[in-house]
Order: structure tokens, then C-alpha cells, then sequence
């Protein structure tokens, strides 16, 4: 894929559906301690308290719905095929569910919805709650834990993701507070290869002198109506 826009999406985007986000007032991290719950260490001391916490998060992301952002991208990709990437933090299947097609999705940060065996790095599936007592189908180990990236461990598909930006016209931020690395250094690597960049979020965030355009708002508000201007170019 050879996108002319590659969109990166934090926790942001889905705020509006319900998800919490982790730095905000009330944000995730401000309830537990991250240290507790998103390290390999932390699920090696109390892998049943940490599997406690992706349950419960991953019943959240069920219950949710995808809002007018995550619908506006999908109609964006729908009517640019093979134009539009979506790197996203997030670990919810949003994007999914709003109709962005998985070949132009990339889950830099893995997914509630599937699970990683920590003993023989097997990935599969997973819907329900996740228990020490599931065993690996590979293995048979009972050591299974969200195939989701913790704290200290390499994101996925990063060689895809630098390669999109690498040639992309416009880089555009959605809903992330730029604080965590590699993603917070996305902006800076489009702009170095030439890229438009675009903030679009509630309120500046720690990159957004990076950017050389932004706007802010509810995602809800700001992305379809940025969607539309975009298809009506
Ligand atoms: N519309 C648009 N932006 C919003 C909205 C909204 N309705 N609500 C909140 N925001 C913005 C906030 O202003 C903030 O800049 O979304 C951002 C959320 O920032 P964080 O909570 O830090 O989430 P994120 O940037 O996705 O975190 C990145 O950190 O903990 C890790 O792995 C986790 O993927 C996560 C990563």
C-alpha cells in the first residue's frame, strides 16, 4: 500500500463512544497505575490482576459503538481505495466496526480482541473473558495474556508504518496527546519527508507545535467535517 494520507488515531477517537482515555481528567491511568497493568512485569508478578483489567476493558470496547469519527474515516478510505492508512493506538475494534477495511488498519498497539500466548508467542482470537486457566492452542501453556503491547515492548508492523509515512503527501493526528514514543514521533518524521501535517484533536497536544496545521474539537465535530472538505476537494 501506497497511501497519499496516513491518519495516526489515539484514545481520543473513541472517547466519544465511551472508552476512556488514559491522560485526561479521569483517564485510565489517573484510576490505576499503568505500571500495574500495561508492563510484562507487572504481569508477571499478578498476571490475574492484569487479565482482570483487559476484561474489563474489552467488555467496554463490546458495549461500545463506533461514533461519527470513526464512520467519517471509513467513508473517507471507502471513497479513496488504497489512499488512506489508519495507524492506530487504539486496541479497540472501532475502526473496524465503523467499515475501515482491515488491509488499510494497522493496530500499532495490538488488540483486545485477540489474544498472545506469553510462553510460545502464538496470536490468535479472543472474545470473553481471559482467565490463567485458558491454555495456548499451540502450546497447551497456561500463560495467556491480551495481545496487546505493554509498556517496554516493540509495537507492531513499525517497517510498514515508517515506510507510509516515508511517502505520504499528508500526516494527520486524531485524538492522541503525543506523549508516548514511537508513535509521538510520527509528525516529525512526515514533515522531514515532506509531508502536510494536520492536528485534529480537543485541544493542542504535547507535539503540536510539530504540526504545521491543527484544529480542535470533539472528534465527532471536526473529523467528518474535515472528511468532507477533503472529499469535496
Ligand atoms: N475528541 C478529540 N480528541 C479528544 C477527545 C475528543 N472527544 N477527548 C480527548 N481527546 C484528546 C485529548 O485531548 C488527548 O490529547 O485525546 C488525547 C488522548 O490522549 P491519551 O489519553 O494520552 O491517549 P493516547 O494519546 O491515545 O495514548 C497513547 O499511551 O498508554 C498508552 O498504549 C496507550 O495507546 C496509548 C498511548
Amino acid at each position: 500500500m501506497t497511501p497519499e494520507i496516513v491518519i495516526l488515531t489515539g484514545a481520543g477517537i473513541s472517547a466519544e463512544s465511551g472508552l476512556g482515555t488514559f491522560r485526561d481528567a479521569g483517564g485510565l491511568w489517573t484510576k490505576v497505575p499503568l505500571e500495574k497493568v500495561a508492563t510484562p512485569e507487572a504481569y508477571a508478578v499478578d498476571p490475574e490482576f492484569v487479565l482482570g483489567f483487559y476484561n474489563a476493558r474489552r467488555q467496554g470496547c463490546v458495549e461500545a459503538q463506533p461514533n461519527a469519527a470513526h464512520h467519517a474515516l471509513a467513508r473517507l478510505q471507502k471513497k479513496r481505495p488504497g489512499d488512506v492508512l489508519i495507524v492506530t493506538q487504539n486496541v479497540d475494534d472501532l475502526h473496524e466496526r465503523a467499515g475501515s477495511p482491515p488491509a488499510e488498519l494497522i493496530h500499532m498497539h495490538g488488540e483486545l480482541r485477540r489474544a498472545l500466548c506469553a510462553g510460545c508467542g502464538h496470536q490468535w482470537g479472543w472474545e470473553g473473558d481471559m482467565a490463567l486457566s485458558d491454555a495456548c492452542p499451540e502450546c497447551r501453556s497456561n500463560c495467556v495474556r491480551p495481545d496487546v503491547v505493554w509498556f517496554g515492548e516493540m509495537p507492531y508492523r513499525m517497517e510498514e508504518i515508517y515506510a507510509a509515512i516515508a511517502q505520504c503527501a499528508l500526516f494527520v493526528s486524531i485524538g492522541t496527546s503525543g506523549n508516548v514514543y514511537p508513535a509521538a514521533g510520527f509528525v516529525a518524521e512526515a514533515a522531514q519527508a515532506g509531508a502536510e501535517t494536520l492536528e485534529l484533536n480537543l485541544e493542542p497536544s504535547e507535539g503540536a507545535r510539530l504540526f504545521h496545521a491543527s484544529r480542535h474539537g470533539k472528534a465527532s465535530q471536526i473529523i467528518p467535517d474535515w472528511v468532507e472538505e477533503i472529499l469535496g476537494a
